[in-house]
């Protein structure tokens, strides 16, 4: 059984990023800029965005965190976002997501500048996915193909499974399978709520994809023997015997599972640390778009 380490598979991209960054700095270039903004202070994405912006310091890159309160209004935010649209320093823009109810991610996401839409998150970058052209590929699908490059593990005319259709992960990780890319080329069932027989057609998949949110839902009744796990689950759930009170769960029941599978994505240290590395080469290709 072969662990998919995110910490291997990250540190090797990032080691690539970190050289091609200082290349330019050697030419008197300057590095990709990334601007994060986070809204409020929900814990989750407060860890999340600190990562993005530490990650981007150990690859040389610059970034800023821009932070707004809770209940700024959604103007603020559009105008936040229009600004960093207009500066010519600013590669990469990233809104950390869920925002307060009372915005509209809708209009934030289609309000960012898509040549800076390193999330790939606006229509227009959506649109070009679905239809193969040159994109910014969402950072957790980007992250999960760079890690089945990295453990080169074969994708072609295998059948894979997708558990869950977010805009995030899901979609976009079923169009990419089944595109005609290297790590795509499979034929690919996308399932969700309202899937019936979910046991069944995951007993299907050569590839399993978990990304619903829901802790330990994947049981090794539901994996055929040999399967590819891809677990994208960070679900904090509650521990009194934990240092944080909470321990982070995905979406595979991975002691089990790992008995059945021939290839599995711990959580932690698994997709997580590959969607940082999904963005941070997003924010280059950016920078090397716009600027180069
Ligand atoms: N929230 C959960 N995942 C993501 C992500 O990849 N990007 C942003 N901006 N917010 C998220």
């Amino acid at each position: 059984m072969l662990v998919l380490d995110g910490k291997l598979a990250s540190a090797a991209v990032k080691e690539n990023l970190k050289k091609k960054t200082a290349e330019l700095r050697e030419k008197g270039l300057p590095a990709p800029h990334l601007a994060a903004i986070l809204v409020g202070n929900n814990g989750a994405s407060e860890t999340y965005v600190a990562s993005k912006v530490k990650n981007c310091e150990e690859t040389g890159f610059e970034s800023t965190l821009i932070r707004l309160p809770e209940d700024c209004t959604e103007t603020v935010l559009l105008d936040t976002i229009q600004s960093l649209n207009q500066d010519p320093n600013i590669d990469g823009i990233l809104v950390q997501l869920p925002l307060p109810k009372h915005i509209s991610e809708e209009k934030v996401i289609e309000t960012i500048d898509p040549r800076k839409d390193v999330d790939g998150f606006h229509p227009s970058n959506i649109g070009r996915l679905v239809q193969g052209l040159p994109t910014f590929i969402p950072a957790t699908p980007y992250g999960i193909l760079l890690m089945l490059e990295h453990f080169n593990i074969p994708t072609k005319g295998k059948h894979a499974v997708v558990i869950g259709r977010s805009n995030i992960v899901g979609r976009p990780m079923s169009i990419l399978l089944s595109s005609n890319i290297p790590q795509g080329n499979c034929t690919v069932t996308l399932c969700h709520s309202h899937t019936p027989n979910l046991k069944e057609i995951c007993q299907q998949a050569d590839i399993l994809v978990a990304a619903l949110g829901k802790p330990e839902f994947v049981t090794p009744d539901m994996v055929k023997p040999g399967a590819v796990i891809i677990d994208v689950g960070i679900t904090r759930v509650e521990d009194a015997t934990a240092k944080k009170g909470f321990r982070i769960k995905g979406d595979v029941n991975y002691t089990a599972v790992s008995e059945v599978a021939s290839a599995i994505t711990p959580v932690p240290g698994g997709v997580g640390l590959m969607t940082i590395a999904g963005l941070l080469k997003n924010t280059l290709q950016a920078y090397l778009n716009n600027r180069g």
